[in-house]
């Protein structure tokens, strides 16, 4: 299967509205469920279009056969004293998982937040029980530096989260 990384335009935004709705209806790893984002077409638009002009903060898409199938994200702050930290978050539609796009988009991701964002440190949330994306993390040599625990509550459960970092 081929699979294209670029970044995210706003012509994109209808198509990544149902990726989130997809994604998140098909895990519960992540912060949203399959009610996906909470944004109009419009907003979304917006949103990615002063994305675009943004220096340190990106959304990169995996599109395969001309259909968006994933998304990652690298944001960061303005504050001075926190700028040097980016975050990221990932997903990937279930029917293409385990075929390399989320270690490319890794990849992308590691690479804008070195190059472009000129960030020293990535950080990331992940559920504790989450060993797929915990396994990709390790990979890129991300470290486990504490457990949230509660971090998130679905359906009535508490669910602990990991931090991770990468030093750059
Ligand atoms: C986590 C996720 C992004 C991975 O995407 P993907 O495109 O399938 O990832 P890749 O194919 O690049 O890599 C998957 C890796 O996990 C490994 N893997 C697969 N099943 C595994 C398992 N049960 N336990 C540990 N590792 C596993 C694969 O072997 C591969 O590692 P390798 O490259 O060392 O062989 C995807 O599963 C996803 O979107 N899940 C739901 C949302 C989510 O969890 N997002 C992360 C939130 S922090």
């Amino acid at each position: 299967m081929d699979f294209e990384i670029r970044e995210a335009l706003p012509s994109d935004a209808e198509q990544i509205l149902l990726n989130a709705k997809k994604c998140g209806g098909e895990t519960d790893n992540l912060s949203y469920g399959k009610e996906g984002f909470s944004y109009t077409l419009e907003q979304e638009e917006e949103f990615l279009k002063n994305l675009l002009k943004s220096q340190n903060q990106i959304l990169f898409v995996a599109e395969v056969d001309s259909k968006i199938v994933g998304t990652a994200s690298y944001t960061t702050s303005n504050i001075k004293r926190l700028s040097h930290r980016g975050s990221i978050g990932l997903c990937v539609q279930k029917k293409f998982w385990n075929q390399g796009i989320a270690t490319s988009f890794m990849e992308h991701l590691i690479k804008f937040g070195k190059e472009e964002a000129e960030a020293k440190i990535i950080s990331l949330g992940v559920r504790s029980d989450n060993q797929v994306a915990i396994h990709l993390y390790k990979k890129f040599g991300f470290e486990k530096i504490g457990t949230f625990e509660g971090y998130y509550e679905i359906d009535n459960e508490l669910i602990d989260v990991d931090y991770m970092n990468l030093k750059l």
